[in-house]
């Protein structure tokens, strides 16, 4: 455990007692599940029906995946790409753990786990629930935790403003067994249906563990490719825009290159993107997850790039992403499209392709689509089916 907070936190919880303390979201109340008397003094303090359920919250994704039992490997690997994250889900209780927790219902579990940095190292699960009286508005700062609340807690952490929308809930229930659309958003919140989709429904071609060493074997030029869109991306860029952000490949160089640089990179994979937030410095990054046929984040960007992403993009949908590429570009400023195109040669593409996930289009046809953009494009670089243009914004 690290911090003296984390240290006192887990000693109230341990002792009996109840803490107000920060979450990721909102302010929290929080005590030991599996202590009758404090979850009965938790519950009276905010005025909490004891047949209403409340989630188990952990700090620690690790404790969290290793207390709960009986999780199927499906539910496992979601769990590991949505958590920690503003999201609680509502998973089988099989064994009946944590029953004070679980309300009228004890074959349901509701699991949360917070990354909360003044609490890190903190490995005791606690029963979580909102510092606010039943009802009542959440809890954004500490002053707005009810006076009474506060005053009959044991122990109070002040972690500054929260964000102040609460964990999105979702069923998770059935999603091992992952029959039709196996799960269910029950109360909307902090964590968006599009993040949540493209966790659970699988839309995951990449596996940020594995992406490494894969799309090396796929293109053993990959370095070379990467290193030429750098060489490509000019000097002293502020702010760039990365499409197809993935695991941060391209976006390290290109922040290693443009040393004032500050990078917003979009991606619709959350895996990839977690992977890419572990890798690059925080400080000079902003992450999205979001779909390329999506509103781009609000320009103006000195340098757009994209390295091996929008050639998942059909022929239309690449249309309207130029046009958009170009309403985020300072007039004058470049962007840089290195991906796989379909090969001037017929038969001298090498890049193994998925049908209806990879729609390569030929360079020639994309230079006449970036033109009608308002871009004047040229191909700077290329390589059987691997081509780099570069495309000027016109004013
Ligand atoms: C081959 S990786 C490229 C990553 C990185 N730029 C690189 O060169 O290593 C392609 C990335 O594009 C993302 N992607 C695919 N289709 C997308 C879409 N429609 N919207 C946003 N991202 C998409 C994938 O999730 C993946 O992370």
């Amino acid at each position: 455990m690290t911090g003296s907070q984390a240290k006192l936190f887990t000693r109230c919880i341990q002792g009996g007692g109840v803490a107000v303390f920060p979450a990721d979201t909102v302010y929290g109340l929080a005590c030991d599940p599996e202590n009758a008397q404090a979850v009965r003094r938790l519950y009276e303090l905010k005025g909490r029906s004891p047949a209403k359920a409340t989630a188990v919250m952990f700090l620690d994704l690790e404790a969290g995946l290793d207390t709960v039992e009986d999780l199927g490997e499906r539910t496992r690997a979601a769990l590991r790409r949505l958590m920690p994250g503003p999201v609680t889900v509502l998973l089988p209780n099989p064994r009946l753990q944590f029953p004070l927790a679980c309300g009228e219902d004890p074959g349901t579990l509701g699991l949360r786990v917070a990354s909360v940095p003044e609490l890190a190292g903190v490995e005791v699960p606690v029963l979580q629930s909102s510092a606010n009286l039943s009802g009542a508005a959440d809890a954004r700062r500490l002053v707005d935790v009810p006076e009474q609340v506060r005053a009959g807690a044991d122990l109070v952490i002040d972690g500054g403003e929260r964000p102040g929308t609460p964990s999105t809930v979702v069923d998770l229930r059935r999603y091992e067994r992952g029959l039709g659309r196996a799960w269910s958003v029950v109360r909307p919140g902090a964590m968006d249906e599009l993040f949540l989709s493209a966790a659970l429904d699988g839309q995951f071609h990449f596996d940020p563990g594995t992406y490494a060493e894969m799309i090396r074997e796929d293109i053993p030029g990959y370095d070379d490719f990467q290193d030429e869109l750098v060489e490509l991306s000019g000097e002293g860029a502020k702010r760039i825009l990365e499409l197809g952000t993935g695991t941060g490949e391209t976006a390290l160089r290109l922040l290693e290159r443009h040393p004032e640089a500050v990078l917003v990179g979009i991606d619709e994979s959350p895996a990839m993107l977690k992977a890419a937030g572990a890798s690059l410095p925080p400080k000079r990054v902003e992450l999205h997850v979001a779909r390329l046929q999506e509103p781009l984040p609000r320009g103006p960007f000195d340098l757009v790039a994209s390295a091996l992403a929008v050639h998942h993009l059909d022929g239309p949908e690449k249309v309207e992403l130029f046009q958009r590429v170009h309403e985020v570009l300072a007039p004058g400023a470049r962007f840089l499209l290195a991906d796989v195109v379909v090969p001037t040669e017929p038969g001298s593409a090498v890049t193994s392709l998925t049908p209806g996930y990879d729609k390569p289009s030929s360079a020639a046809e994309q230079l006449a689509w970036l033109a009608q953009a308002g871009f004047a494009a040229h191909v700077a670089w290329e390589q059987e089916d691997l081509a780099v243009i570069v495309a000027h914004a016109l004013a």
